[in-house]
Order: C-alpha cells, then sequence, then structure tokens
C-alpha cells in the first residue's frame, strides 16, 4: 500500500478543520521537520537579498559635487609663497632707501630755495649775494675737508663770524675773500637744522659747483656722516667755533675711510 507522507495527512486534517470551523488540530511531532524545512527553502531562495539589490548611486549634493570640481591650489604658488618675505623685505628696503641720498638733496635743494635764493639766486648766479655758480663756491670753499669745514662755518655763521676778517681759500684765485667786501650775510647756525645746513652746503656745491660725479658723491657722504657726528655729540652748528666744525668734518671724513677700507677687504 502506497504510504501518504505525514505532511499531507496533516494539511489535510487542517483543511477539513478550517471548513468545519474548529481551530487547527495541533500539530504532531512530524510537524517539526516540515516547519524546519520552511526556513531552509528560504535561506535556500537563489533571488538576491535586499542587501544584494543593485545599488542606485547615492546622490551626490551640490556643494559636494562643486567642491570635487573645484581647481586645487597650482603648484607655483609654493615658490611665490617662499619668495614672499624676501621681496617684501626687498620692497621695504626700496621704499626707504631711496629717501635717505634723495631726501637729503631734496632738503637742500628745498633749503636753497627757502633761504638762500632770494640773494644767490635759484640757479647760483648771484644778487645780493655773491655768484656760487659757474664753480664760483668752490674757489671759495675748495673740494676737500678744510673747504666743506669752512663752508659749513660760513653759512653757520655769516659775516660776522669770520675769523681774521677773512675767510675761505687764502690761495684763491683773486685772493682770499674779506668778509664784508660784497655787503653782509647773516648766519643761519640758529635758522637751520644740522641736517638742513648740511643738506644745503651739499647743494650748493653739488648744483653749482661743477665738480665731477665722485666728489660729489663723496661729499654727499661726508655730509651725512657729518650730520651724524653732530647729532651724535648733542652739538648744533649754532654757535660753533670754525675749530669745532673742523674737528666734526675730521671725525666724519675717518669714519667714512674706514668704511671705505672695511668694504674693500
Ligand atoms: C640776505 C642775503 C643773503 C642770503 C639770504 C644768503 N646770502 Fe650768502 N651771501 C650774501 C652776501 C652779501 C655774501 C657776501 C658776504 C661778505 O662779503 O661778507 C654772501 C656770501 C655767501 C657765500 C660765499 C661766496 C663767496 O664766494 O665768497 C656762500 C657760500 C653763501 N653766501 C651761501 C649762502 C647760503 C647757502 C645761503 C642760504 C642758506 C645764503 N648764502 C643766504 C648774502 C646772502
Amino acid at each position: 500500500m502506497t504510504e501518504v507522507p505525514e505532511h499531507l495527512l496533516q494539511r489535510a486534517a487542517e483543511a477539513r478543520a478550517r471548513l468545519a470551523g474548529e481551530p487547527a488540530p495541533s500539530a504532531s511531532g512530524s510537524d517539526a521537520p516540515a516547519a524546519a524545512s520552511v526556513p531552509a527553502a528560504v535561506t535556500a531562495d537563489p533571488t538576491p537579498a535586499v542587501p544584494e539589490e543593485p545599488k542606485a548611486p547615492e546622490p551626490v549634493a551640490p556643494y559636494v559635487e562643486a567642491g570635487l570640481r573645484r581647481k586645487t591650489v597650482p603648484v607655483w604658488i609654493v615658490p611665490v609663497l617662499a619668495f614672499l618675505p624676501f621681496w617684501a623685505i626687498y620692497y621695504v628696503g626700496y621704499l626707504e632707501n631711496p629717501p635717505v641720498t634723495g631726501g637729503f638733496a631734496f632738503e637742500g635743494g628745498e633749503a636753497n630755495g627757502a633761504q638762500c635764493a632770494g640773494c644767490h639766486g635759484g640757479a647760483g648766479g648771484g644778487g645780493t649775494g655773491r655768484q656760487l655758480s659757474g664753480g664760483e663756491v668752490i674757489a671759495t670753499f675748495p673740494a676737500n675737508d678744510e673747504g666743506v669745514a669752512q663752508m659749513v662755518y660760513w653759512v653757520a655763521s655769516g659775516t660776522a663770524g669770520a675769523v681774521d676778517g677773512v675767510y675761505g681759500d687764502p690761495a684763491r684765485p683773486g685772493g682770499q675773500r674779506e668778509a664784508g667786501s660784497f655787503g653782509v650775510m647773516g648766519g643761519f647756525g640758529g635758522g637751520l637744522s644740522a641736517e638742513e645746513l648740511a643738506a644745503v652746503v651739499y647743494h650748493e656745491r653739488s648744483s653749482f659747483g661743477e665738480l665731477d660725479a665722485d666728489t660729489v658723491e663723496h661729499e654727499l657722504h661726508l655730509l651725512e656722516e657729518l650730520v651724524h657726528v653732530v647729532d651724535e655729540a648733542g652739538e648744533s652748528f649754532d654757535g660753533a667755533s670754525l675749530d669745532d666744525v673742523r674737528l666734526w668734518v675730521d671725525a666724519a671724513s675717518t669714519k667714512l675711510a674706514v668704511d671705505g677700507e672695511m668694504a674693500a677687504e
């Protein structure tokens, strides 16, 4: 006789009970394997489970996409940034350096226009005061330490300060200058600062003296150094004697010579 599998009998019983409106008969011991087979079938199911579903590409936020597409910092920015501090130093130096010499010459030009041109003429041609142009100023005050010292002293003290009634180079063509022979010039030691006075002396000598470029440059350094010497000594050209000024010019000249030797080594 053909054996009817247990689970089919069970199902038939259940179906009968359902039709009769009775509660399903409790599962017999043979129920367990059948129940166990259900989860087994589920796990064996080849249909891909939820996690294996083909993933839709995750939507990228517009701001992330923009970030990815944006150009990154270019490589050449590295040397540019590394060079920046040097450029800054150079730039500051460029700003500061020229006005030192330019300022000195400029200051001299300003003082000349404001204080001297009225009598000596803007171009040094002379008038109430003596002619300075055409090398005249250098004929009186030669291009050496003594000539510079005498001129600084003259501009500071004027006609009244002339020692023994004379001023300037004794070997001047036409003879040494006699104070008051052309009129009277006041002193500027009180009206001008040490720097303004040295600057105006530089201006008259470099503009009207017909000196060569090397001499002009030397006198620029000498007069700038003279200002340092006077400032450091806490002195002023106002009321200074000719010998005081000679000493200061001498100190400035020595300083320049030492600096020059050190630079040459
Ligand atoms: C009020 C007019 C007047 C003014 C301003 C004046 N000077 Fe004179 N300067 C004279 C006179 C006058 C003499 C001649 C003085 C004498 O014979 O004692 C003279 C002489 C000089 C000399 C000598 C020239 C030589 O060959 O003998 C120099 C250098 C000089 N002045 C420079 C200056 C400078 C620099 C200034 C401006 C800071 C200045 N003077 C302002 C009237 C003036």
